[in-house]
């Protein structure tokens, strides 16, 4: 059995909008690979080869700006390709090893491939054996750093002269051309038939992120994650061009980093030795992370969320460092157990976390973005602690909110000057939080809006704060619980500028996750230079180490109709081919049998009910 690429204009299908209550017809021009028996007549290739091929964008994920497909393959051996750098020699080092980094990912393409040898078999023909690829890469910048003015585009060329095939990259920079290589992967699959590996014939490929921000978060306090799990949510990350690795270190539950300065944190802290990430671990991801086109934001979370590993001041003569901490009603002190708030009413705590930002700067070196977290504070928390309500009157502070949200703003505007001194006077981009400080008639008094970005968490896309804030001037990254945005996430190097999700228009109508059509709606104009970008979030609180993987492929089923589909799944193959265990989206007959698995109808809103 054997593929044709058929192009299917879909004009009836229908989706049922949640949001919007109505149904919308969808014209969609959706390309599919049909199987068929092999009569001799038609022209039909194999699955591998159709998918390469078929449609504009052939399995690109994400998809492209805009891409030119040659319809022909030709076949090679991993072992013939070689790179031609034309580049300067500060980036000569990290060219190299992203260029191992693309020749291993070839490599395992093979479905017998195992640990550096795959098994590539005798069945080819002499052409392929001795068919060259070559990459030229052309980069002429400098920068050897990911940061938010970093140019990420790339082009990227393929033409075949005889039995030579010349892939050729054209970059600003590094980062465009390392996504360049990310994108070469996936013109090249694996030949069913031949045992060897083919490269689409011919080629044009312009791309550029719509956003400078494409992150992800992992939180490492909830659960404690290996080295090697972050190492894979890496490469991941890297094989869907996101550039943000946003680490929530540390919270209430556990401190698990160790500190040269401070080893009390992670002493206290850690939940078992083994858990506990060094400062050669952290300098270790840090470079993984660049040269797979990402950079990692450290968080602090704080004043709240801190508890375990702050324990150790009082022992230590330097008094409370935190209160509340595992304190019980928890309903009482904090949003989900255990407690902890930073003593605001302790000058030790500063001295303890000018030490740890100082650490920080260094392990996570350069630093471009710092986290300074923010969300949650419980007032009560620090209003039923007897040694701060005597320090606030004490200060002549009442004990009402407004006061204490003054402190909690000292406190913010007292750690950017913390981390910015930690950092040998160099002042990056603090993000914070959106929370009760970030309200619309407290923001301007406590959040300097040239030196915080805000993350909007926990918000719906309706919400007016957006609007508020924009109109304000601040800027955002928009972050949502809701399933549509680790949707989009995964795909957001898309589009033209304006336009998130802008080829996928039923989406965007219907699950309405444009963050720039958010702005619009709110405020009248896309405000995207006010959009830094996206970010999708990994809680750890029911997720461990299993369960990361998966759920960087996330899909949501009322999408099944929509065009992406097909390049999604060969997209997900193609992770557990490197080695992510990602769950199975679908059965594998309908990956060979494209199209065959969506429903025909509209799914209607069920409501649950919960019986004891
Ligand atoms: C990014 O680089 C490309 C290629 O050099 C250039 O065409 C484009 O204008 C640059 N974009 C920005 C925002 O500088
Ligand atoms: C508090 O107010 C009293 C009376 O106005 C004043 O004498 C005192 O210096 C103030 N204390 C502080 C810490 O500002
Ligand atoms: C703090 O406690 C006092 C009573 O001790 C109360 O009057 C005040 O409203 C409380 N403040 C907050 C923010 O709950
Ligand atoms: C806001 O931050 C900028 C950049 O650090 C600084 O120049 C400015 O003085 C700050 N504004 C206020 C009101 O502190």
């Amino acid at each position: 059995m054997i593929q044709r690429c058929n192009e299917i204009m879909a004009t009836t299908l229908a989706v049922t909008s949640l949001l919007l209550g109505v149904l919308l017809p969808s014209p969609v021009a959706a390309f599919l690979c049909i199987k068929e028996v092999n009569n001799g007549i038609a022209v039909l290739v194999t699955l591998n080869q159709c998918k390469l091929t078929c449609g504009p964008f052939g399995v690109l994920w994400p998809q492209p700006q805009t891409a030119k497909l040659g319809a022909d393959v030709v076949e090679f051996l991993p072992t013939n390709v070689f790179l031609t750098p034309l580049i300067t020699d500060e980036v000569l080092p990290l060219l190299l090893e992203a260029f191992d980094i693309f020749k291993g990912n070839l490599e395992k393409h093979h479905p017998h491939y195992s640990s550096g040898s795959a098994p590539w078999s005798s069945h080819w023909s002499p052409s392929s054996a001795i068919h060259g690829v070559e990459v030229k890469v052309q980069v002429q910048g400098v920068e050897t750093f990911l940061t938010l003015h970093t140019n990420e585009s790339y082009e990227l060329h393929i033409h075949t002269d005889g039995d030579k095939t010349t892939a050729t990259i054209i970059a600003p920079n590094f980062f465009g051309a390392r996504h360049a290589l990310e994108t070469l992967t996936q013109l090249v699959e694996y030949h069913e038939n031949r045992g060897t590996l083919m490269i689409v014939r011919t080629a044009s490929v312009y791309d550029v992120p719509a956003f400078k921000y494409r992150g992800l978060l992992l939180d490492t306090s909830r659960n404690f994650f290996s080295v090697a799990a972050i190492e894979r949510t890496l490469d991941t990350m890297a094989a869907n061009k996101l550039n943000t690795f946003h680490w929530h270190i540390t919270d209430s539950h556990s401190f698990p980093l160790y500190l040269e300065s401070l080893p009390n944190m992670a002493f206290y802290g850690a939940y078992t030795p083994s858990q506990i990430y060094h400062p050669h671990d952290v300098r270790h991801l840090v470079q993984y992370a660049r040269v797979r086109g990402i950079r990692i934001v450290p968080e602090l979370d704080a004043p709240a969320h801190v508890g375990n590993g702050w324990q150790w001041g009082e022992t230590h003569g330097l008094g409370k460092l935190a209160v509340c901490v595992n304190k019980e009603p928890w309903e009482s002190y904090c949003v989900e157990p255990p407690c902890g708030q930073l003593n605001l009413a302790n000058p030790n705590m500063y001295t303890v976390m000018a030490k740890i930002y100082k650490e920080l700067a260094q392990v996570f070196s350069p630093v471009d973005l710092f986290h300074f977290g923010g969300d949650e504070v419980n007032l009560n928390c620090w209003n039923t602690t007897e040694e701060i309500t005597s320090w606030m009157t004490a200060n002549n502070n009442s004990l009402d909110a407004d006061a204490y949200y003054d402190q909690w703003g000292v406190f913010l505007n007292k750690a950017q000057k913390l981390f910015t001194e930690s950092n040998n006077a160099v002042e990056v981009a603090g993000i914070v939080t959106a929370s009760s400080l970030t309200v619309a008639d407290r923001v301007e008094q406590y959040v300097n809006k040239s030196q915080f970005i805000i993350q909007m968490r926990v918000i719906r896309t309706t919400d007016p704060i957006i609007g508020e804030l924009l109109r304000k001037n601040y800027r955002l990254i928009i972050s949502n619980y809701d399933a549509w945005y680790l949707d989009c996430g995964v795909g957001d190097w898309l589009g033209e500028g304006n336009n998130w999700c802008s080829p996928y228009n039923s989406w965007q109508t219907v699950y309405d996750h444009s963050p720039h059509d958010i702005a619009t709606r709110q405020t009248g104009s896309s405000r995207s230079d006010q959009i830094v970008g996206g970010e999708a979030a990994m809680w750890s609180e029911q997720v461990d180490e299993s369960g990361l993987d998966a759920k960087r492929l996330w899909t949501n089923p009322r999408t099944n109709w929509q065009p992406a589909e097909t390049r999604f799944i060969h997209h997900r193959q193609r992770l557990v081919k490197r080695g992510v265990q990602a769950e199975r989206i679908q059965p594998e007959w309908c990956y060979q049998n494209e199209g065959a698995c969506r429903r025909q109808q509209p799914l209607l809103p069920v409501l649950e009910k919960c019986l004891p």
